[in-house]
């Protein structure tokens, strides 16, 4: 996510905003830029880290200022892209997190009135909107162009000749910092912490006024609010994980948002066919690596049921060694770092062989967006722990949706198929929320799993790559070995291993695998190895067959991918924290993986 930071007092501001940035740098960002306020607005940003943009800022002197890192969502990192944005006459300038829906057909409408831009961002059209609404007063005029608008966003908004800067936010974080005859706006507490520790929250839709001596919160009607500030004792670590004790524990609770976010900007190109606008081809091929691997082959099960197109998946690092098949399939590769050797390699091989490709990554700009036709990017925001969470549950947002397309494409699903199935996907981010809800029922779970040396994870149909990545996900940050298994394979060679020091992790949601995902928990438990199940509320039976059970939100069977993902997350946490693991940067692990 991009980092803001907003300052009106008597320092050198772009000190302030300099230092502000460099204590959100650790959210990720691809580019960083400043605006100072006087008798003209002066921007400074470059591509890169903010060090190489401070190398050839020039002395702006004022105290009044914005600062922006960026992380690339719309339009690739470039200079040009990065924030902030001004308007035509250079009397506003603005810096935005979050993502602007209908900035396309804002900017039709705005270049047909003159307006011109300078970026491909969907950050540059607030700014000229805000101008057109622009007639002497700025509040009125964030207020009637944010009403044309349809996002999210955080806005810090500062204008020429004047100490006062405006702020506002729709579901993404801002919060005012409260000084001595100086006041801050921030995306991030970490920002002010230097500072001061009085901060106000601001509230979706509430606009904040800020200058030197006070600052006034407006509610959405206008009306100013009284609110009292927090005092914050966070250390600039805590603040950084906004209060978690680790970055994969804040980033599995970022999930609800990271899936909305991930609907939020593709459902459109989905429903509108603008994504892959020809859905003819024979078969599909997924290809990718490790956890990315996991969510190909839950996409496997999605597309064929839902789009009934034949798929097959791949790993990335073996691609290279089929001959190609005669026909030729899309070629969808997944990598939530767009970085990955194998997957790259498998790009351009799939390209030689004449496939049409599409990538599904998490990173704009990234290396594999051009080595393909298409992309799909994933809105999860940076992920800085080492293992992959809320990315890897926006790949499932990604291969859902592509499914939904392929599927109205080939017509393979009615309206009313398809209503339904969007239905569900929008209520994924509160079936998500009910399971992070319940994470003292799965910490307290770990129990039976903290002493063991060895786990198995069992599921069926579309939950056994699920399990798959379950035990993935166990293994890389508490150094447990586990086995992810189809519960049917388990008596042809793994029930061999089972005994009571060797517990198991069971997938029963109450879907067409019940019974038999049953049968097998009991074939485990009379070996004596104690079987943690995962099913849904409500379910009496599991507790009468399974040694202890997790139970989650019950949703229909092609969606228990999402919260069975949760609680497996939350379950190889709690273990991993247990037993004292570096949690964020397990041992010889690398967040990307640029060689084969
Ligand atoms: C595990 C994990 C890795 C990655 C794999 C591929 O938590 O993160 O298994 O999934 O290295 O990485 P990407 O998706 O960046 O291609």
């Amino acid at each position: 996510m991009c980092g803001i930071i907003g300052y009106t007092g008597p320092r050198v501001a772009t000190e302030v905003i300099l230092d502000a940035l460099k204590k959100l740098e650790y959210r990720g960002y691809d580019s960083a830029g400043v605006a100072i306020s006087g008798s003209s607005i002066q921007i400074h940003k470059d591509k890169g880290e903010i060090s190489v943009m401070e190398s050839t800022l020039p002395h702006f002197l004022g105290g009044v200022g914005i600062g922006h890192t960026r992380w690339a969502t719309c339009g690739k990192p470039s200079k040009p892209n990065a924030h902030p944005f001004a308007d035509c006459t250079g009397s506003i300038a603005l810096v935005h997190n979050g993502i602007i829906e209908n900035y396309a057909e804002i900017k039709r409408k705005l270049i047909e009135d003159g307006h011109i831009f300078t970026s491909e961002t969907d950050t540059e059209v607030l700014v000229h909107l805000i101008e057109k609404h622009n007639h002497g007063d700025l509040r009125q005029a964030l207020v009637a162009a944010l009403s044309e608008v349809r996002g999210t966003y955080a806005i810090v908004l500062l204008q020429k000749d004047s100490d006062r800067i405006l702020a506002t936010r729709k579901e993404n974080p801002l919060v005012v910092g409260l000084g001595v005859g100086e006041n801050f706006v921030a995306s991030d507490v970490t920002a002010l912490l230097n500072y001061t520790n009085k901060v106000l929250y601001v509230m979706d839709d509430e606009i904040v006024e800020l200058d030197p001596r006070k600052v006034t919160i407006y509610d959405p009607s206008g009306i100013p609010v009284e609110r009292k500030p927090s005092l914050i004792n966070w250390s600039a670590d805590e603040a950084q994980k906004g209060g978690f004790e680790h970055f994969m524990l804040k980033e599995i609770f970022e999930q609800p948002e990271a899936i909305r976010n991930t609907l939020r900007s593709n459902l459109e190109a989905v429903e509108s066919g603008n994504l892959l606008s020809k859905t003819d081809f024979p078969s599909i091929k997924i290809v990718a690596c490790g956890t990315s691997y996991h969510a190909a082959l839950v996409g496997k099960y999605v597309l064929e049921k839902v789009a009934k197109v034949p798929t097959t998946v791949e790993l990335a690092s073996e691609y290279r060694y089929g001959s190609g098949a005669k026909e030729h399939p899309l070629v969808v590769l997944i990598s939530q770092s767009g970085e990955t050797a194998d997957t790259l390699a498998a790009a351009r091989e799939a390209r030689r062989r004449g496939c049409q490709t599409l990538a599904i990554t998490n990173v704009v700009g990234s290396t594999l967006t051009r080595e393909v036709d298409e992309v799909f990017y994933t809105r999860a925001g940076p992920e800085i722990g080492v293992a992959a969470t809320k990315t890897f549950i926006t790949q499932l947002i990604a291969l859902y949706l592509i499914a939904m397309r392929v599927g109205d494409g080939r017509r393979s699903l009615s309206r009313d198929d398809l209503r339904a199935f969007r239905s569900e996907l929008l209520r994924l981010p509160q079936v998500v929320r009910s399971v992070l809800d319940s994470s003292p029922q799965v910490e307290e779970a770990t129990d039976m799993l903290v002493e063991a040396r060895d786990i198995f994870f069992l599921g069926r149909n579309i939950n056994f790559p699920i399990m798959l990545e379950g035990a993935l996900k166990l293994k890389e940050i508490s150094y447990i070995h586990a086995e992810g298994y189809a519960a049917g394979e388990l008596k042809h060679g793994p029930l061999a291993l089972l005994d009571s020091k060797t517990p198991t992790v069971a997938a029963c949601p109450r879907d067409h695998t019940y019974d038999k995902m049953l049968s097998n928990v009991a074939e485990v438990q009379a070996r004596d190895s104690p079987v943690l199940a995962i099913g849904f509320q409500g379910d009496r039976d599991l507790e009468q067959v399974a040694s202890k059970v997790i139970l989650v939100p019950e949703v229909p069977p092609l969606f228990s991918p999402f919260p069975i993902t949760v609680a497996l997350q939350l379950l190889s946490y709690y273990v991993a924290k247990r037993k004292g693991c570096s949690i964020d940067k397990p041992k010889n692990l690398a967040k990307s993986v640029t060689v084969e």
